[in-house]
């Protein structure tokens, strides 16, 4: 797509670097006038061509560089300033953050902002598990977990951070300029420098953060019969199937959020708490507190029984979000309210409501809610089975057969994942964050077998073998 004005910047720029071996023509100061304005552009392109050539042609033959109208054309230093101009200077660049692509998308910013991905980095530093890690794994450099995590916005402060107020504050900037790269955001799914829409719309474009061992939605999806109809009829212009983006982005709303979240949990509502009490009456004093600090209502759909409330309180309990006699702690704060993994009745009730509706497109009423009856019950079969482990490992502290590692704040606790000491602990995080997740994950994304063989199957196997474990020391310590 090689446009006149492709041919215009590169030459024009071409000429003007050779002039001046690399020194810029832009006068110093803020570029001000639409011909300032084209001469520094000229500048970058024309030393740019040579220096980082794979960019220029990038951009150049982007949307931002082929605007419908000339004057809306988006310029190197529309991102990153004006203030570096020689061979020499480069660290002067600035570098974009989502607010620089805000100046002129107000709309996405603000739900981009208002939504899941920007508090991406701040769920991150709220585990007790990243903290423990050596700097190599959690400094710069965006290998690991920062690597899909720089989706969220830096310097969003949780009581990690030191705010113990339950509402989230922002530093300011502070974190992030000790970050020269990775502060764009925007960038996960639009890539620099093409900046394209379909790039963004094609769902291999959140393969590399949503796979793999807890959260494997790429792997579901491409193995349900809506990805292998999006893989045999994808590029269609009508796309018969679903995309990630038609379910999570639908109208191109980019605040991504789902009922269950990622956790699978919900908020408890005071009502579900306090029907605990009649199964379990020795509890009814703390409870009852517990009660009180809880959100009023019902969840539709989803067929809550008492038993459920308590596996998942229990759930709750070894992650350390509700404390010995079940009170929210300071990861309750963190984790729930700041960081937003979990819903409460009436978030989950509107994004289902909306959920359902756009499976309606395609499918009747009767066929969807029955798909999402079928998967809520599996998400509290799952729940089940993982609270029978957990009282196996709580009751062997409990008796004695396990201690408290030093530093430990909670145990057992699920939110230390691999760094858990024992063989029976490592069943457990398993449990939590790989085959729970994929059984109720591959349910709701029509994933038989990340459902079955990857999920509930292992699941069951873990389950065995925890009590099969704690029955033998059990029987050691006697
Ligand atoms: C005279 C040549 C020249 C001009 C003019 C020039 N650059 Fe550069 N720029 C460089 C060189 C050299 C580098 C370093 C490349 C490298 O490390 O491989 C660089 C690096 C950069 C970087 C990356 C900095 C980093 O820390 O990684 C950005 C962004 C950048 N330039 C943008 C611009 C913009 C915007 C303009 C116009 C306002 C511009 N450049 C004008 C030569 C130039
Ligand atoms: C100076 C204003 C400006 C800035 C800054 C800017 N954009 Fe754009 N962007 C535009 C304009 C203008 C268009 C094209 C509209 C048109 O087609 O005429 C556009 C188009 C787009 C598109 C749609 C492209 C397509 O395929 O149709 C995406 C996606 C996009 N921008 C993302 C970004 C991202 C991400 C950033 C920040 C890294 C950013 N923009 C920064 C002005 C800007
Ligand atoms: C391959 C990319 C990737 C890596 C590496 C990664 N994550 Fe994630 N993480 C994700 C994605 C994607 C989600 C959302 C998954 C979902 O909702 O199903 C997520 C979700 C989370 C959540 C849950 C947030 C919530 O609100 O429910 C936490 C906490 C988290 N990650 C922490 C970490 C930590 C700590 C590490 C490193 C030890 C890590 N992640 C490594 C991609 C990654
Ligand atoms: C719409 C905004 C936008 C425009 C226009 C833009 N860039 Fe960038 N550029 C980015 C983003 C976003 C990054 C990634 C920043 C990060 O990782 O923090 C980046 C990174 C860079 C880097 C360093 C990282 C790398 O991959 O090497 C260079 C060099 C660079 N840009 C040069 C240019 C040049 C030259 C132009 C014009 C031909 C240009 N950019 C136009 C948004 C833009
Ligand atoms: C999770 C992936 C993702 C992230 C992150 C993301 N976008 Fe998008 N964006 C999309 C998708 C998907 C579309 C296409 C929506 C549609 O038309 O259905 C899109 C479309 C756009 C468009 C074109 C709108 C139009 O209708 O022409 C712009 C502009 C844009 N995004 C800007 C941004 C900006 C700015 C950010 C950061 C604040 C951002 N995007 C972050 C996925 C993303
Ligand atoms: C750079 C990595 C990355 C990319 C690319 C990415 N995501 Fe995410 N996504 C994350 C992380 C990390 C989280 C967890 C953030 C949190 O919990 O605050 C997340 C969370 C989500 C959630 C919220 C789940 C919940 O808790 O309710 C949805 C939905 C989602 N992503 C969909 C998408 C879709 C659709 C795309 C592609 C258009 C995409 N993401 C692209 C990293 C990514
Ligand atoms: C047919 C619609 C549909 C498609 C296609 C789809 N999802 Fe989902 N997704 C769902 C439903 C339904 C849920 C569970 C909703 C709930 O919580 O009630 C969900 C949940 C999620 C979650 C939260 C955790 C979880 O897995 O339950 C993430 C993250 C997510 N999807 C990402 C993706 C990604 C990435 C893709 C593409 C690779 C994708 N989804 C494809 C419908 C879809
Ligand atoms: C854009 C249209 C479209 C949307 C939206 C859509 N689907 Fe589908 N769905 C299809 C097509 C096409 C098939 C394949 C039909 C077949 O199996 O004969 C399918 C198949 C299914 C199947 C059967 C898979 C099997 O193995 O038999 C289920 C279950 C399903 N969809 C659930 C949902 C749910 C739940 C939603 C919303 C979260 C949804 N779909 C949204 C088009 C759609």
């Amino acid at each position: 797509m090689k446009s006149p004005r492709w041919l215009l910047s590169v030459c024009c720029g071409l000429l003007i670097s050779l002039g001046q071996t690399g020194l810029s023509l832009a006068a110093d100061m803020a570029v001000k006038t639409f011909d300032e304005d084209q001469a520094a552009n000229k500048d970058c392109v024309g030393c740019h061509i040579n220096v980082t050539p794979g960019i220029v042609k990038q951009h150049l033959d982007s949307p931002h560089a082929n605007t419908k109208k000339f004057e809306d054309e988006v310029r190197c230093h529309d991102c990153h300033g004006v203030e570096h101009k020689t061979m020499e200077d480069f660290a002067k660049s600035e570098m974009p953050t989502a607010e620089t692509c805000g100046e002129c998308h107000k709309k996405q910013l603000k739900q981009h902002k208002a939504g899941k991905h920007n508090l991406g980095w701040m769920v991150m530093k709220s585990q007790i598990a990243w903290h423990g890690q050596p700097g190599a794994i959690t400094e710069k450099g965006y290998r690991g977990c920062s690597g899909c995590h720089k989706i969220g916005q830096k310097g969003l402060m949780g009581v990690t951070d030191g705010n113990t107020e339950a509402e989230l504050k922002y530093d300011g900037g502070k974190e992030a300029s000790g970050y020269r790269y990775g502060n764009a955001q925007c960038d996960a799914c639009h890539t620099r420098h093409s900046f394209r829409k379909s790039e963004a719309k094609d769902p291999r474009a959140c393969s590399n953060c949503h796979m793999g061992f807890d959260h494997p939605q790429w792997e579901m999806y491409t193995s349900s019969k809506h990805g292998v109809v999006w893989g045999i009829e994808g590029h269609l212009e009508e796309e018969r199937a679903p995309t990630c983006q038609t379910c999570h982005l639908m109208e191109g709303n980019h605040e991504v959020r789902t009922p269950w979240g990622f956790l699978g949990l919900r908020i408890p509502t005071k009502e579900n708490v306090l029907a605990i009490i009649e199964v379990a009456p020795s509890l009814k004093e703390p409870l009852t507190t517990l009660a009180a600090a809880l959100p009023s209502g019902n969840y539709i759909d989803v067929d809550d029984d008492p038993q459920w409330t308590l596996d998942r309180a229990l759930i709750l309990q070894a992650a350390g979000v509700l404390d010995a006699s079940f009170q929210p702690t300071e990861r309750f704060v963190e984790i729930v309210v700041q960081a937003q993994a979990a819903r409460g009745p009436e978030e989950f009730n509107e994004l289902r409501t909306q959920m359902k509706a756009n499976c309606n497109k395609c499918h009747s009423m009767g066929f969807v809610n029955q798909h999402f009856k079928a998967s809520d019950e599996i998400v509290k079969a799952a729940d089940h089975e993982f609270a029978k482990a957990i009282s196996a490992v709580q009751g062997l502290y409990k008796d004695g057969l396990l201690q408290k590692p030093e530093g430990w704040k909670y145990a057992p606790d699920l939110l230390q994942y691999y760094d858990a000491k024992t063989k029976i602990e490592q069943e457990l995080y398993l449990i939590m964050l790989e085959y729970r997740q994929r059984t109720f994950q591959g349910a709701f994304h029509v994933s038989n077998d990340y459902m079955h063989w990857y999920g509930w199957a292992p699941l069951k196997t873990a389950v065995n073998t925890i009590l099969e474990e704690e029955k033998r020391m059990r029987a050691e310590h006697e």
